[in-house]
């Protein structure tokens, strides 16, 4: 998945002089991450007053934090990570390994049988440096989101996926067509354009 790790002297340089870092931190947001949902949705117009969604993968939270404010009163924003995430206002959040079925299930007492307008997933294993591995575990993540998102949306609803190209790609492309009416590819300006990672966006799921 050519990704460094997050202590290499390499990633720290290019994080510190990063451009959509520094507007993070002048913006407010909690990641760079907020560019990528920012450009996606000003061109798919995903979130809107009254969406309710599930972002999973949440932590540190620029995303929700992002989705909280487009939702307003009327919606509403449930987010999961495996890491703790500082609070939200309209966001509920849940700390837990969205790979545990205990974790799911609380997850989903959470939503209380509401089904979803959109489902947003940025989830990203920790990098063992072993690309079979990375990409294995990323993809297992994605197949579990997409269950969840299958479960859980409206027909008509949206979902919005990272994955790493490679490996189980057109596989996975396949299961989301048997989900969605369309699949398209995102790859935002803040996506680092080495980075295999792309988003697919499956929109009017059946
Ligand atoms: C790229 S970050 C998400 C950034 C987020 N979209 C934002 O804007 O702040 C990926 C997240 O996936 C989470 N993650 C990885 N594996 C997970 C798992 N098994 N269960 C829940 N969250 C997981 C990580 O803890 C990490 O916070």
């Amino acid at each position: 998945m050519a990704q460094r790790s997050k202590s290499s002297p390499a990633w720290l340089h290019e994080h510190v002089n990063d451009p959509y870092v520094k507007r993070a931190q002048k913006d407010g947001y909690r990641a760079r991450a907020a560019y990528k949902l920012l450009e996606i949705n000003e061109k798919d117009k995903l979130i809107k007053q009254g969406t309710v969604l599930a972002d999973l993968g949440s932590a540190p939270g620029s995303w929700s934090q992002i989705a909280a404010k487009l939702v307003g009163k009327t919606g509403k924003v449930f987010a999961l990570d495996i890491l703790p995430m500082d609070a939200l206002d309209g966001v509920d959040f849940i700390q837990g390994d969205f790979r545990e079925e205990a974790v799911l299930a609380e997850f989903e007492r959470l939503l209380d049988n509401r089904a979803l307008d959109l489902v947003i997933c940025d989830m990203a294993p920790n990098m063992s440096g072993n690309d079979t591995i990375d990409q294995a575990r990323s993809f297992y993540l994605c197949e579990l989101a997409l269950d969840f998102a299958r479960g859980h949306l409206k027909t008509g609803g949206a979902f919005l996926v990272k994955v790493f190209q490679g490996s189980g790609y057109q596989e996975y492309m396949a299961a989301m067509r048997e989900v969605f009416g369309t699949v398209q590819t995102r790859k935002p300006d803040a996506s680092r354009n080495r980075s295999s990672e792309i988003y697919l966006l499956g929109k009017n799921k059946h």
